[in-house]
């Protein structure tokens, strides 16, 4: 008899995103005419640029040539990406990396949700709470984190809250944690975290053997010169650190699917005798098992985005978003909500008026006023009372979603 993983029954519901899905798909079924406007799922809206289009056109007919096909390229991804992503991304910053601890993939959802498999089960883990539910619930399914609890959440998940008091950065746990993740700029508060706060979680990594899976996605959004773009421009960092980027937000990405997630030589996890072993080794070890690359067309239009032309024409479009998130928060503000984020992330997270509960604000939003967001909740029991309100969509579907904030009537 074919046994199932029951790790996975203690799931508590779906995933946030079709949920939220489903329920628009509903309320479009049953008012055809509805103009609904998404700001639900992050997911970007403008085309891709010129540039990137013109490298991916290039790559496309590479193909179609005996002399230039390609077939399978390294698993890790093509040295001309990598060696982009480093001059590009990590130098300017003061971070000196190796093409090889780049490892190329086509998503950072599938990235930071598999990195966990290589950790024991016995590991304990700690995550913000509210937090990106992936990684949770990839912790669920690979049986690390107990049963489900009553009250929400699994008893041997370690929740940090993350609050207005606490500027959405946690604290340091009380006891002793192995596996911390973090996302900043953060999803879903839109909340940065600074050099001195990073720091304290870098040296609490050092001091307890633990390591900090630092999901930067939204980097490409921070606007503040003082905010560091990645974990690794602290101190020590590479030594219990693995970062996450992705070229979804920042360049488009969403439909074509690349990422990089970057595992320094440095890093190290130990066997239970309490041995040092390479994390890099064991990643590209499963890494080149389970992927046989992102595809060379993508990774053409990636590299692209490293251009002068593409670096101006992402640029563009970033701060379209940017200006998205400044009219919601503007809008808001002046409705009188209490609203966070949306300065250095493409997220604006807005107390719900008079505690209404946050699926009920959603259902409230969107069947009064055709306007889609996300749940707190559905981020964890601190997002409750809360929303989360994505700044990826047209100017003028933003401009209109907040004229019908402002006559929705509680
Ligand atoms: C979000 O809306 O939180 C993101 O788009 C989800 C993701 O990147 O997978």
């Amino acid at each position: 008899m074919i046994k199932i993983n029951e790790n996975f029954l203690k799931l508590q519901a779906g995933y946030l995103f079709p949920e939220i899905g489903r329920r628009v798909a509903a309320h479009a079924a049953a008012n055809p005419q509805a103009p609904i406007i998404k700001l639900g799922i992050g997911d970007v809206t403008e085309p891709l640029p010129p540039a990137i289009i013109e490298a991916m056109h290039a790559a496309v007919d590479e193909m179609a040539r005996d002399e230039t096909f390609r077939g399978y390229g390294p698993e890790q991804g093509y040295e001309f990406l990598r060696k982009a992503v480093i001059e590009n991304d990590f130098l300017p910053r003061g971070v000196d990396l190796e093409p090889d601890e780049v490892f190329i993939s086509d998503g950072s959802k599938c990235d930071v949700g598999n990195f966990q498999e290589i950790f024991g089960l016995d590991n304990v883990v700690a995550v913000t709470d509210p937090v990106y539910p992936v990684y949770v619930d990839t912790n669920v399914m690979a049986g690390r984190t107990g049963d489900a609890l009553q009250q929400g959440g699994y008893g041997q998940i370690v929740y940090m809250p993350c609050i207005a008091e606490n500027n959405f950065v946690p604290e340091l746990p009380a006891e002793p944690v192995d596996l911390v993740y973090l996302c900043y700029p953060n999803n879903p508060t839109g909340a940065v975290a600074g050099a001195e706060q990073l720091s304290k979680w870098v040296d609490y990594a050092r001091q307890n053997k633990a390591i900090i899976l630092f999901d930067a996605a939204y980097e490409a959004f921070i606007s503040d010169p003082a905010i560091p773009h990645s974990i690794y421009e602290i101190d020590g960092a590479k030594e219990v650190a693995v970062e996450f980027r992705s070229f979804s937000k920042t360049a488009g990405f969403t439909g074509i699917r690349c990422a990089l997630t970057v595992v320094p030589k440095a890093l190290r996890a130990y066997t239970a005798a309490g041995a040092a072993v390479d994390v890099k080794a064991i990643w590209n070890r499963r890494h080149s098992t389970k992927f046989n690359g992102a595809s060379y067309i993508s990774q053409a239009g990636a590299a692209a985005t490293y251009t002068p032309e593409g670096k101006t024409q992402i640029r563009a479009i970033i701060d379209l978003y940017m200006s998205n998130a400044a009219t919601i928060r503007r809008s808001l503000t002046k409705l009188g909500y209490e609203v966070y984020g949306g300065v250095n992330a493409p997220y604006v997270w807005l107390k719900t008026p008079d505690g209404v509960g946050s699926w009920d604000f959603f259902d409230i939003l969107l069947s009064k006023a055709d306007v889609v967001g996300t749940p707190g909740a559905g981020f964890g029991a601190w997002g409750e009372g809360y929303f989360r309100l994505s700044a990826f969509n047209k100017p003028e579907s933003v401009k209109e979603a907040m004229d019908r904030f402002a006559k929705l009537i509680w």
